[in-house]
């Protein structure tokens, strides 16, 4: 039987991963099957246990993080630290391994993709909420000279800063504390759902040189991309690449082969730029 994959979630009709693992799997000439699977509210580790006495792996998403990361029998460092996985890969020896790919997706986006160098840098996170936990770690890695998680509840982000503090220089902030220009901006509020923008000061773009990243993504620029443009950042860019790259991530753990994301990452960009 050619080896199953899918994509836990609910809803789960419109996501992009079983095309990007097509992709992948096209690509690198790996046979697998991934599908979505719409899991129930009320039951998730026993619908999923059910889908792993013959499937191989699984990617996890809304509302599922948290269930999954308690059903893994081991967990990566950065699923550890992430406290929710997005990635479950069934061993050799039935037990299933959950790991946390979003950070590190992002930290590749960044620098593959776009180029950015993240040491020394000044970084600044708006919110504090599950892909703030998932990026950190990653992020942190890669040695900033400071990073600063802001959040319209501050006590969230002082929690996670004190909970990374051992792993580099993290700070907490409420978002009208915050003047300076820094180097890099990224969004990680669900604000962008709603067209909606957490209340920072444009002063904190340093006019032709901020990069500011959103990780939500649309077909159109998204109001924290259309917000950095008018201010003049360097560059803004959505979180596309961050989706893609977590799912290279992923497809590496799976299956020991990495994809190259860049062609993938181009026809999800045509093929979104077609759609009604
Ligand atoms: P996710 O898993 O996507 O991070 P989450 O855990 O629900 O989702 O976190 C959502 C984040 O977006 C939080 O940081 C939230 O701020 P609060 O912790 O203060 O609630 C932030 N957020 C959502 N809507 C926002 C808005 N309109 N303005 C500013 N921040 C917003």
């Amino acid at each position: 039987m050619t080896d199953q994959y899918v994509v836990f979630g609910n809803p789960i009709a419109h996501s992009k991963s079983p095309l990007i693992h097509a992709l992948f799997a096209e690509q690198t000439g790996e046979s697998l099957d991934y599908q979505t699977s719409l899991a129930p509210l009320d039951g998730f580790t026993a619908f999923a246990r059910h889908f792993f006495e013959t499937g191989r792996g699984a990617n996890v998403t809304v509302p599922f993080k948290e269930e999954a990361y308690r059903m893994a029998d081991q967990l990566t460092e950065r699923g550890r630290r992430a406290g929710a996985v997005n990635t479950l890969a069934r061993q050799p020896d039935g037990t299933l391994l959950g790991d946390n790919t979003d950070g590190a997706g992002l930290v590749r986006d960044l620098k593959v993709n776009h180029g950015i160098t993240l040491k020394d840098k000044r970084i600044l996170l708006l919110g504090a909420g599950g892909a703030v936990r998932g990026a950190l770690e990653p992020l942190l890695a890669q040695e900033p000279q400071a990073l600063v998680v802001a959040n319209r509840t501050v006590e969230k982000a002082e929690k996670l800063a004190q909970e990374f503090a051992e792993l580099g220089p993290i700070l907490a902030a409420g978002y009208d504390w915050l003047e300076e220009p820094v180097d890099i901006i990224i969004n990680a509020t669900s604000a962008s759902l709603s067209g909606e923008l957490p209340p920072i000061a444009p002063s904190l773009i340093q006019p032709g040189e901020t990069f500011c990243y959103d990780m939500m993504y649309a077909k159109e620029p998204t109001a924290f991309c259309r917000w950095a443009m008018e201010h003049k950042a360097g560059k803004a860019v959505d979180g596309l690449g961050m989706l893609v790259e977590q799912a290279g991530e992923a497809f590496y753990l799976w299956r020991g082969v990495r994809p190259d994301s860049k062609p993938v990452l181009a026809e999800l960009r045509r093929l979104m730029a077609q759609s009604a």
